[in-house]
């Protein structure tokens, strides 16, 4: 019998990775995590307790003590969270403490969809698919304006497209498992393609890289 699947999705902020890694999930009845919500976690409890997000000790703390109750929070979602995260993401035990977290929902009998920015190159390297997704930060900043307005959140449109250029900036350059490409990903270039297109782009790599049929 084969491994179970497992499908890793990398990208920048506001690619589309999280809604394709949804869809996929369903499609496959595979369990799904969004690995930037454990970023945005640990940034929410350092923003709760009044704690500076510089504050790398707290950070780790926060990391370690990571239980999935503290996922479900609307507040996770909001566009300054993004922001931290990307800011306590930076820190190397941070990544360390929540690595071992991800790896373990990998490694489920029924397999796993997860996204984020170093699935593919770090946590887990022998994925037998591996997505990175991309658009232009242009295209990027008009999907996240359009997600925000429609959960009431306004932002004006340069502002999201500076913070996008400054998060791409951050989480490429970290030196703790920076954002980039594995070597053996596929790159899907959304910048063209709705939500639909991309979906059966990235349904059709899965189906031929994972050796699967397409029921
Ligand atoms: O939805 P969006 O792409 O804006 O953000 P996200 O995926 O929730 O990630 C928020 C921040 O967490 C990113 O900017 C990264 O700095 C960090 N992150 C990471 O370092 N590694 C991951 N696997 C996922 C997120």
């Amino acid at each position: 019998m084969s491994a179970p699947l497992v499908i890793a999705i990398d990208g920048p902020a506001a690619s589309g990775k999280g809604t394709l890694a949804k869809r996929l999930a369903a499609h496959f009845g595979l369990p799904h995590l969004d690995t930037g919500l454990l970023y945005r976690a640990v940034a929410l409890t350092l923003i709760d307790a009044g704690t500076d997000l510089g504050d790398e000790a707290a950070a780790a703390r926060a990391a370690a003590a990571l239980s999935a109750e503290g996922l479900v929070d609307p507040r996770l979602r909001e566009r300054a969270m993004g922001e931290a995260a990307s800011r306590v993401s930076s820190v190397p035990q941070v990544r360390a403490a929540l690595l071992s977290w991800q790896q373990r929902f990998a490694a489920g009998p029924e397999g796993a969809v997860l996204d984020g920015r170093d699935i593919g190159t770090v946590v887990c390297p022998d994925a037998r698919v591996k997505l990175f997704i991309t658009a232009t930060p242009e295209e990027r900043a008009r999907r996240r304006h359009r997600e925000l307005a429609g959960r009431g959140e306004a932002a004006a449109p340069e502002a999201i497209l500076a913070d996008i250029r400054a998060r791409d900036a951050r989480d490429s350059s970290r030196a703790a498992a920076p954002l980039m490409a594995a070597q053996d990903a596929v790159i899907l270039d959304t910048t063209e393609l709705d939500a639909d297109a991309a979906f059966a782009e990235a349904l059709a790599i899965v189906t031929r890289l994972g050796g699967l049929s397409r029921a």
